[in-house]
């Protein structure tokens, strides 16, 4: 769906006898020029565009697979790894480099790296616009840098487009230099599961063997893969004002008992994940049993609220970030109206991830984690996925800068 731009004449032609699309946006000049030193055949081009904006207003993001061509013919932006070069990773690619049980490992570190003054992160800058919202997200770990740029667009449903759409900059924290420019859709939903997931093994009850999920969208997913990792889940319940969501999400997790059901009934579970873009409350007080841990991800930007405030007043509440939680999380429309105060909160994740307070310590207790998401997740997934791809050669890299 990247319609803005087309190729012309003979080249459109040739690469539509390759089967490339013609509504597809490419560097034209680049291409021709590739073309031109190659033998067309050889060729297979995939190519998106994307346009984000602040520190890059234009960043093209283009996969060449090029294939039976002599060293001589190399198309000139092909490099070699060798090279000072920023490597390009595709949606495909990451997807291809994630895997789960190690982005839980590595945000779980990052968590502790910020919790010991060892992170950097201002907060996230939001441009809101009518019909959904983006977010510049920079930050820095130890030995990594960057910048994720994110988009919130729920309407886009109906267009066949995610939510959330995401790239990230990922820079060498000694020199700036961008390192690689990667589609962090993927690291957005594998990071956000990864979390909750932490706080899960942190503040749920350790016996926990069922998952409640409101909200069977992108998120969901990788809140099940995640909490997969880390519990036994016996048994996996999902409420979605969309059923069709619902059988969807059965379906692609056949290794699992999952079942649709009403929303109280699914608030009956040992650790419930709220991931809807809701703006009025949905769980209700008296449906939220004694040793309930909720993970509140859905609200993430100013006005979004799923929980019945009076759930915060009877519950042990942890956020990601405290400014970022008060400003856009969970808690932001209660301590907007008055109904919650910030300092009602008990933790950071961080300050439990490192021991400096203590996670659940009730089993009665009902736990709240507020996850706004956080850019030091984004960063520790892409120096994941940066590092594997280096070490494993073969991707995109241009001589960029
Ligand atoms: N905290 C974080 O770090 C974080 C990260 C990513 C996304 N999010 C937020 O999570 C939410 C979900 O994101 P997504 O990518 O899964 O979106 P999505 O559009 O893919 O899925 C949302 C789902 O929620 C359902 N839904 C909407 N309102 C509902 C309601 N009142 N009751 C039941 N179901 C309802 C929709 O039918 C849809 O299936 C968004 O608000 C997003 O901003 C938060």
């Amino acid at each position: 769906m990247h319609k803005t731009g087309r190729l012309g004449g003979w080249c459109e032609f040739l690469l539509g006898d390759l089967g490339v699309p013609p509504n597809l946006i490419f560097p034209q000049d680049w291409v021709i020029e590739g073309i031109e030193k190659t033998f067309v055949n050889a060729l297979d081009i995939h190519c998106h565009c994307l346009i984000g904006a602040l520190t890059l207003s234009y960043i093209i993001d283009v996969t060449v697979y090029l294939r039976s061509i002599s060293e001589g013919d190399r198309v000139s932006l092909a490099r070699s790894e060798a090279d000072m070069s920023t490597l390009f990773l595709s949606k495909n690619d990451v997807r291809s480099l994630l895997n789960m049980a190690e982005v839980i490992e590595a945000v779980e570190q990052a968590f502790k790296d910020w919790a010991l003054g060892r992170a950097k992160m201002p907060p996230k800058a939001y441009l809101v616009l009518e019909q959904g919202d983006f977010r510049a997200m920079p930050g820095a770990i130890p030995g990594a840098a960057g910048m994720k740029w994110v988009n919130v667009h729920p309407q886009n449903q109906p267009l066949g487009l995610p939510t959330i759409m995401a790239i990230l900059i990922y820079n060498d924290p000694a020199t700036g230099y961008p390192l690689a420019v990667m589609d962090a859709t993927d690291i957005t939903a594998y990071r956000t599961g990864a979390t909750a997931a932490m706080a899960s093994k942190y503040l749920a009850r350790k016996n926990s063997h069922t998952l409640g999920i409101v909200g069977a969208g992108r998120q969901s997913y990788t809140q099940l893969m995640a909490h997969g990792e880390l519990f036994d889940l016996r048994r996996i319940k999902v409420f979605d004002q969309r059923a069709a969501a619902v059988e969807t999400l059965i379906k692609s997790f056949p290794a699992y008992s999952i079942q649709a059901c009403s929303l109280e009934e699914m608030v009956d579970s040992d650790i419930v994940c709220t991931v809807t873009p809701a703006r009025e409350p949905f769980l209700k007080s008296e449906w939220v049993r004694p040793g309930t841990h909720i993970n509140a991800i859905g609200a993430d930007a100013e006005g979004k609220e799923e929980l019945d405030p009076s759930i915060l007043k009877k519950a042990v509440v942890v956020v990601d970030d405290l400014r970022q939680a008060a400003a856009a999380g969970e808690i932001n429309v209660p301590v907007r109206k008055g109904l919650f105060a910030v300092e009602e909160v008990y933790a950071t994740l961080g300050e439990i991830v490192v021991g400096k307070k203590q996670g659940r310590k009730d089993p009665q207790a009902i736990t709240i984690f507020d996850s706004t998401g956080v850019a030091i997740e984004d960063i520790a997934v892409a120096k994941l996925v940066y590092d594997k791809a280096r070490k494993a050669g073969g991707y995109l890299s241009l001589d960029f800068v």
